[in-house]
C-alpha cells in the first residue's frame, strides 16, 4: 500500500464552519474514510435519551455505564456506520433533543474517554479524513495534516439555515446566530478537549470560499504532504 493511503487528516472547527461537509468531500476524492466525531457524541446523547435516563444523573455516569450504551461504529468500504440500539442513524442524529442536549455530553469525561477508544479504533490504519473539535489537539495529535477551519459567525449561521432547506431573513441569521455563538462558548469554555485551534494546523477561513474552493484547499494540502 501506498502511504499516502494510510494518512490521517483532521479538520477541527467551530459550529457551522463547514466542516463535516468539507471531511466528507475531501475524503471521497481521495478514496480515505470519513469520521464524523460529532455524530459519535450526538449517538451517545440518542442513546442516553432512547434508554430514559434522565438528564441529572448523566453527569454521575460511570466507564462501565457509558461503555453499555448501544452505541457501535462499523465500517464499510468509504464510512463508518454509527448505529444505535442495532439500526443505522443518520437523521435522528440531527433531531432538535439531540442537539440540546449534546453539548452537555460533551462535556463529560467518562463520555469522551468512551468516545476516545472508538475514534482511536476508527483511526488505525489511517486512510481517515476526521472532522471535530478535537481531532487534531487531542484523538490524532500526531496527524499528517491538521486543518483549522474558521468562518463569520454570520456566515456561519446563514449556511446552517440554508442545509435546512431554508431562504433565511435576516432577522432568522441573527437568531440562528445567537444559538451557534453559545455552542461555540459551552465548546471552548469546557475544561475537558475545549476547542482549539491544534498546534500545527493550517488555518482555513471559509467566510469568502465557495464548497468547491475549500474542499480544493484541503485536498491540495493532503497532496503537497505526500509530494513533499
Ligand atoms: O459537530 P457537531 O455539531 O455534530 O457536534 C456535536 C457536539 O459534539 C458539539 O456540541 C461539540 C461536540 N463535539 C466534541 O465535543 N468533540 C468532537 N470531537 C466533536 C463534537
Amino acid at each position: 500500500m501506498n502511504k499516502s493511503a494510510q494518512l490521517v487528516v483532521t479538520l477541527d472547527g467551530p459550529a457551522g464552519s463547514g466542516k463535516s461537509t468539507t471531511a466528507k468531500e475531501v475524503a471521497r476524492r481521495l478514496g480515505f474514510r470519513h469520521l464524523d466525531s460529532g455524530g459519535l457524541y450526538r449517538a451517545l446523547t440518542l442513546a442516553l435519551l432512547e434508554e430514559g435516563i434522565p438528564l441529572t444523573l448523566w453527569a454521575d455516569l460511570t466507564d462501565e455505564d457509558m461503555n453499555g450504551l448501544p452505541v457501535r461504529v462499523s465500517s464499510e468500504d468509504a464510512e463508518f456506520l454509527i448505529e444505535v440500539a442495532g439500526r443505522r442513524v443518520q437523521a435522528e442524529l440531527r433531531s432538535p433533543s439531540v442537539t440540546a442536549h449534546v453539548a452537555f455530553l460533551a462535556s463529560l469525561p467518562a463520555a469522551r474517554r468512551r468516545l476516545l477508544r472508538l475514534q482511536h479504533i476508527a483511526g488505525e490504519k489511517g486512510g481517515l479524513v476526521a472532522d471535530g473539535r478535537d481531532m487534531g489537539s487531542v484523538v490524532f495529535p500526531d496527524a499528517d495534516v491538521k486543518v483549522y477551519l474558521v468562518a463569520d459567525l454570520h456566515e456561519r449561521a446563514r449556511r446552517r439555515l440554508e442545509e435546512s432547506g431554508i431562504s433565511p431573513s435576516n432577522v432568522e441569521v441573527e437568531r440562528e446566530s445567537k444559538v451557534i455563538a453559545e455552542r461555540d462558548r459551552q465548546d471552548s469554555e469546557r475544561e475537558l478537549s475545549p476547542l482549539r485551534e491544534p498546534s500545527n494546523a493550517h488555518l482555513i477561513d471559509t467566510t469568502r470560499l465557495n464548497f468547491n474552493e475549500q474542499v480544493e484547499e484541503v485536498v491540495a494540502l493532503v497532496k503537497a504532504s505526500y509530494t513533499d
